[in-house]
């Protein structure tokens, strides 16, 4: 067989990667897919930027052109990310016949079926695993590994920047914006980090996780999302005083034909299996009517881990080619959408507030939650406070979401509730 010819757009962090690994597992990749694999071309923004890799000058361009209408490249690998002009250079490569690899997951969350399906019409593959959780294979269990499963629920740490910054701030006692700045140092936060620490990475990755696990097309919208800018190491101290450990989950869940996904700093007990995710890595714990638990770990960000990623997507589209079966993997979603109502969304909840420290108020708090039918798990009673103002940290048993927001409507309105400090929903120990 002739050699695969590649087109690649973009050249920075998991571009450089993606080079890295061509050359240095030629040797490899030959074995597996019986040619050598040649990078043609290389899209990028600026020619003249210092790069990290040695390579010819004249494999450098600015014009997307000289790859998409360019015969001789087989696969495009777009490492570059952007939304709409990326969108359309691919559907134009896919027109030439060109098959993708693309590590671009706000890319894939918001046009991923119409990407597919353009794919399928042209006869090409287009393959995305770098999108999710960088260097996990966690696509591939979704789609082949776990094929014969009904997928239930997903628990996932899906963005390394704020892993990194909870497991510093948790452990280390470090200020939320210090560490931040060092994961944007580190290379893992995205160019605006706003994405990472408000949730909007992560939801993206959970809307792709979740049509994919539960063959269901989950928009982007249909994500609810909350960050972790807010959390203080009060909260974070106040957890750890309860057994919990803080992460920013992504939460999907199936029961019947209905699914609910999120995204949402989480308590979860300190012995979960998620709680001992440190740093950048990530995880997706996966349950499985028939399989049961399974748990997907590794590096979710970073130049090798992603572009290894990415470089076995090219191996899988090789494999593909000398089979002669491209543009035939992609299985469009079997079930309708069908989401859950707040009311049939349950979760357990943190809750830490200021009240007047007088007699009686305990009492008038815990009544609210008895209007709505909700217990308490643990209560954390803490000192007088400056200004007759007292701290009480309080976790309930289930509560629907429609019963949660009625609560705390109903204490914001109570004037000896000063303020509802944060809130948090919490795990059980198993899925
Ligand atoms: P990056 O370091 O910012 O690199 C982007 C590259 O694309 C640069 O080489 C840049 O050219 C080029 N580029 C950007 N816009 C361009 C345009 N309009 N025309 C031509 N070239 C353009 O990004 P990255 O971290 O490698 O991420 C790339 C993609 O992978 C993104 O979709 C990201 O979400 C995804 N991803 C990243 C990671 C990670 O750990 N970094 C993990 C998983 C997925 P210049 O070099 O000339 O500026
Ligand atoms: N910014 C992302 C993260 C990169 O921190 O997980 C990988 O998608």
């Amino acid at each position: 067989m002739e050699a695969i010819s590649i087109g690649l757009f973009g050249l920075g962090t998991v571009g450089t990667g993606v080079v890295r690994i061509i050359e240095s597992h030629q040797d490899k990749l030959m074995h597996q897919v019986g040619c050598p694999v040649v990078i043609k071309k290389i899209l990028v923004k600026d020619v003249a930027k210092p790069r990290s890799v040695d390579l010819d000058q004249d494999l450098l361009t600015t014009n997307p052109e000289e790859i998409l209408y360019d015969p001789e490249i087989d696969v495009v690998i777009e490492v570059m990310g952007g939304v709409a002009e990326t969108k359309d250079l691919l559907l134009k490569a896919l027109k030439e016949g060109k098959h993708i690899v693309t590590a671009n997951k706000d890319l894939m969350a918001l046009h991923g079926s119409e990407l597919l399906t353009a794919a399928s019409e042209n006869g090409c593959d287009l393959f995305y695993e770098a999108s999710v959780a960088g260097g996990i294979p966690i696509l591939r269990g979704l789609a082949d590994g776990l094929a014969s499963d009904r997928i239930t629920k997903m628990m996932g740490i899906v963005n390394g920047t704020t892993n990194y910054i909870l497991t510093k701030m948790n452990t280390e006692g470090r200020a939320y914006l210090e560490v931040l700045k060092e994961a944007q140092e580190l290379g893992f936060a995205e160019a605006d980090p706003t994405a990472d620490v408000e949730g909007l990475d992560a939801a993206r990755k959970m809307a792709i996780l979740a049509t994919l696990g539960f063959s269901m097309k989950i928009d982007l919208d249909d994500v609810g999302v909350s960050g972790i800018s807010q959390i203080t190491e009060e909260d974070l101290r106040y957890g750890r005083q309860l057994g919990y450990t803080m992460k920013l989950i992504g939460y999907a869940h199936r029961e019947g034909e209905k699914v609910e996904v999120s995204v949402q700093p989480t308590f979860l007990p300190d012995t979960h299996p998620l709680a001992s995710v440190q740093n950048e890595y990530n995880a997706v714990y996966v349950y499985g009517e028939a399989v049961g638990e399974t748990m997907f770990y590794g590096p979710g960000a970073g130049s090798l881990p992603t572009a290894t990623a990415v470089v076995s997507d090219l191996v899988g589209i090789m494999k593909n080619l000398r089979l002669g079966v491209n543009g035939r993997s992609a299985v469009t979603p079997q079930f309708p959408k069908h989401l859950k109502d707040p009311s049939e969304r349950f979760a357990k909840y943190f809750i830490r507030l200021h009240v007047q420290d007088e007699v009686g108020v305990f009492a008038d708090i815990t009544a609210v939650f008895a209007e709505f039918g909700v217990s308490f798990e643990k209560i954390l009673q803490l000192p007088v406070k400056k200004n007759e103002v007292a701290e009480i940290v309080l976790v309930t048993h289930h509560a629907s979401l429609t019963n949660y927001e009625h609560i705390l409507q109903h204490l914001n309105d109570m004037q000896a509730v000063k303020q509802i400090k944060s809130s948090y929903r919490v795990e059980g120990n198993s899925l």
